[in-house]
């Protein structure tokens, strides 16, 4: 059995950080949340949980009454400080944050599918550390991989052969990354309505959660949440099964 690589030592990688400290895009199912949430927001301690290297912080502090970033990669928030000096970025792991006050938070995000990285058991940490954290009524945003998204487990795609060394780079790179994944997926589990899959994020060096909608509002409404709300990748609001969206943004509230 091959032993998968753990997503600490992904997320501290040398070429992994420079590629989120490069990463400045705001999605689609963000920015139309965001419009929906504006006021809220303003009124709101906001804990941005898998920060990164800051990517939402250009986009979440402004709106924020307060706003602190916490990611459990060193580098990535070294990255974050470096770009965001007047930020409160945090080295943490959102399955235990002691030095955070029960019902301080008004709103938690986890953006980027950043809970996916980790199975059910931490899953059911971070939620319950997030429900601790929240105040009543409180909110949580949250994106992950949809299972019921056509092609889930599709392959990384080759480029058109030309003769050059970087596509001979990035060929051999492919190729060698398919022969992790051919390893990794031995590994993969499926259960009703989630599986644990090694997709292609990060060269397949990565297992994933996905889970149809249906199994996140079960295991939300488990933890004490309440979906409010469901963004397609797009940004548009969640309406029937959907098989374009790579990821669903989820926006609930803590029940309490
Ligand atoms: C896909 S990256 C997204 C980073 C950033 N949110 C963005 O959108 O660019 C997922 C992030 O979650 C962080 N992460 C994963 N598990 C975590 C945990 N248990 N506690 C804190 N951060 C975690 C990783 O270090 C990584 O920075």
């Amino acid at each position: 059995m091959s032993e998968p690589v753990p997503p600490h030592a992904v997320y501290t990688d040398e070429e992994v950080v420079a590629f989120y400290s490069r990463f400045e895009e705001q999605r689609p199912a963000e920015l139309a949340w965001v419009q929906e949430n504006r006021e809220l927001l303003g009124e709101s301690r906001v804990l941005d949980l898998g920060v990164g290297a800051g990517r939402t912080t250009p986009l979440l502090m402004p709106l924020s009454r307060t706003y602190v970033g916490v990611d459990y990669s060193p580098p990535l928030v070294h990255a974050a400080r470096e770009r965001f000096p007047d930020a409160d970025l945090r080295v943490g792991d959102a399955r235990s944050m002691p030095w955070i006050e029960p019902a301080s938070i008004d709103v938690v995000v986890f953006s980027f599918n950043g809970i996916d990285t980790m199975g059910s058991d931490d899953r059911a940490l971070v939620l319950a550390e997030v429900f601790r954290v929240l105040r009543p009524g409180g909110w949580f945003l949250f994106s992950s991989h949809n299972q019921d998204a056509h092609g889930y487990r599709r392959l990384a795609r080759f480029e058109r052969p030309r003769l050059s060394r970087v596509w001979l780079k990035r060929t051999a790179r492919r190729l060698s990354a398919l022969a992790r994944h051919a390893r990794m997926r031995r590994d993969e589990v499926f259960g009703d309505g989630w599986s644990i899959i090694n997709d292609e994020a990060h060269d397949y060096r990565l297992m994933h959660f996905y889970a149809t909608k249906e199994y996140q509002e079960q295991a939300l409404a488990g933890a004490g949440f309440e979906l409010a709300q469901v963004y397609r990748q797009d940004g548009r609001h969640w309406t029937g099964p959907d098989t374009e969206s790579l990821d669903l943004h989820y926006w609930c509230w803590k029940r309490g």
